[in-house]
């Protein structure tokens, strides 16, 4: 074989093996979406305690509470829509698969193999166990569907999807190992901390091309024009646990102001509905976990 060739190969073989390590998508096992009222109950709560209804709520009037989406998120990266995530046909979610819900909120990937943009928290929703994203499935399928159709996301022309893929990877080298707790308690709080309430979406800095310094933890950050205060050990060093637990419940902070922003939904939405044991969990995890190190 001419010198050549054997380039040319090589060259084909290295090229087809980066684009699989860029675009392939990763191997699952064959899951089922669970039939039960069990299940379903359990996915309404996660639905509450992920977040969900701050995106992805209806945008039909004021107070809509359903999941058709439309709801539109400007950052610095574009605008993007949080989708229809009832089970409409045509609009929504209506064919999906347990596959389909695992690849799109643990691995960021659509049915049809394509990115989603980071401005939906797959990389918090990463850690999610199968049984917690099967369940979530199991109560959005039984939801009502509603018909509406969301426009699609407006980026620079420099961002396509699949430019995506390479910041999956660029994020996946900055991110630390999964810590190990010894305490359930405060391992509790740290799941619902970092992967369900992605806390981090929006209080860890993140460097020039969005990705979050994971070395820096829940230290603060800009959104747009809104200032995010920082969680970390240092800034809640006044704080208790039972301080940070009304917090949660009430959005009131020990000196008796009421927070604002963003952080009125998360509070509305997400963890006012949490049960006390996760609540005091997620306490547990910002107050003595993190003050202890
Ligand atoms: C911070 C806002 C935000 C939160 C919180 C959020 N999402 Fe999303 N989600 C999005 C955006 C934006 C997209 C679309 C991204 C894109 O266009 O690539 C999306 C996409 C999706 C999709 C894909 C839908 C489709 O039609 O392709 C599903 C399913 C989904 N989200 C479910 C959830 C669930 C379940 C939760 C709660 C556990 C959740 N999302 C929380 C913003 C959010
Ligand atoms: C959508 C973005 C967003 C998410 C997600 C979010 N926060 Fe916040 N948070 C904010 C903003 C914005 C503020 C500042 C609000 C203000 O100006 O009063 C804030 C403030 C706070 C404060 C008050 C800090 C202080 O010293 O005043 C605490 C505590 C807090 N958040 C905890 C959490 C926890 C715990 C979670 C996860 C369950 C969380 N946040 C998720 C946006 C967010």
């Amino acid at each position: 074989m001419k010198i050549r060739y054997v380039i040319l190969l090589l060259l084909a073989i290295g090229l087809g093996s980066t684009s699989y390590w860029l675009f392939g998508l990763p191997t699952l096992a064959d899951r089922e979406i669970p039939q039960s009222a069990d299940a379903r109950a359990r996915g309404e709560y996660l639905v509450t305690a992920g977040g969900c209804l701050s995106c992805h709520r209806g945008q039909r009037s004021e107070d809509d509470q359903s999941l058709s989406g439309g709801l539109a998120l400007t950052t610095e990266f574009g605008t993007f829509y949080a989708p229809n995530i009832t089970p409409d046909v045509e609009t929504g979610i209506g064919q999906w698969t347990a596959r389909d819900f695992l690849l799109a909120l643990k691995h960021g990937r659509s049915p049809d193999g394509s990115f989603y943009y980071p401005a939906f928290p797959y990389r918090s929703y990463s850690g999610l166990s199968d049984r917690d994203v099967l369940a979530m499935a199991a109560y959005l399928m039984s939801l009502e569907p509603i018909s509406n159709q969301v426009p699609e996301a407006d980026t620079p022309f420099w961002l396509s999807r699949w430019a995506v893929a390479g910041w999956n990877r660029l994020a996946d080298w900055s991110q630390p190992e999964a810590e190990d707790f010894d305490d359930e308690q405060i391992a509790r709080g740290a799941y619902l901390a970092r992967n369900l309430g992605h806390c981090g979406e929006c209080h860890t800095p993140r460097n020039a091309l969005g990705i979050p310094d994971l070395t820096r933890e829940f230290a603060g950050a800009t959104l747009g024009e809104e200032v995010i205060e920082p969680i970390d050990a240092e800034a809640l060093a006044e704080w208790t646990f039972e301080s940070f637990d009304l917090f949660l419940l009430l959005g009131m902070k020990p000196d008796a102001d009421f927070v604002g922003g963003d952080m009125n939904e998360v509070i509305e939405y997400n963890t006012s509905k949490l049960t006390d044991a996760d609540r005091d969990a997620l306490a547990a995890f910002f107050t003595r976990h993190r003050t202890a190190d």
